[in-house]
C-alpha cells in the first residue's frame, strides 16, 4: 500500500512569557531572557500539520483536506490566535508555552481526531528560522 503525507498550513499571533515560578526572577532573566518580559511578547506561529496514510482506493483521498482544516481551526487556532497562551489557554496554565511545550499540546489535541492508521506529525514555526516538529 503506497502512503503518502498530506499537510496543511495555518498560522496564529500569540503572546507568551517563558517563566519559572518555582525560580528567582534572576534565573528566570538569565534562562530565559527577553522572552521572560513579565508584560508578555507575541510571536506569528507558523504551523504545518502533516498527516501520513494510505491512498483510499475509491477517494483517492488520505484524509479530506476539509476536515483537516475544519480540525485546525477548531482545535488550535480559535484556541490560540490572538490569545495570551499562558493565561487563556488551559494547558499552559501549568506548562511553558515553549516552541516545543506547544507543538506537543497541539498534536494532542488533534491526535484523538485522526483514524488511528494515520500519522501525524506537527511543525511550528516560532519565527522564521527557528521552528520545532513532533510526531509523538
Ligand atoms: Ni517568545
Amino acid at each position: 500500500m503506497k502512503k503518502i503525507t498530506v499537510c496543511r498550513k495555518a498560522t496564529f499571533n500569540a503572546a507568551h512569557r517563558l517563566y519559572n515560578p518555582a525560580w528567582s526572577d534572576d534565573k528566570n532573566d538569565a534562562i530565559f531572557g527577553l522572552c521572560n518580559n513579565p508584560s508578555y511578547h507575541g510571536h506569528n506561529y507558523e504551523l504545518i500539520v502533516a498527516v501520513t496514510g494510505p491512498i483510499d482506493p475509491v477517494t483517492g483521498y488520505t484524509m479530506d483536506m476539509k476536515v483537516l482544516k475544519d480540525l485546525i481551526k477548531l482545535k488550535v487556532e480559535d484556541a490560540f490566535d490572538h490569545k495570551n497562551l499562558n493565561e487563556q489557554v488551559e494547558e499552559f496554565k501549568t506548562l511553558n508555552p515553549t516552541a516545543e511545550n506547544i507543538a506537543v499540546v497541539i498534536w494532542e489535541r488533534l491526535r484523538p481526531h485522526l483514524a488511528d492508521q494515520l500519522g501525524l506529525e506537527v511543525t511550528l514555526y516560532e519565527t522564521p528560522r527557528n521552528f520545532v516538529k513532533y510526531s509523538g
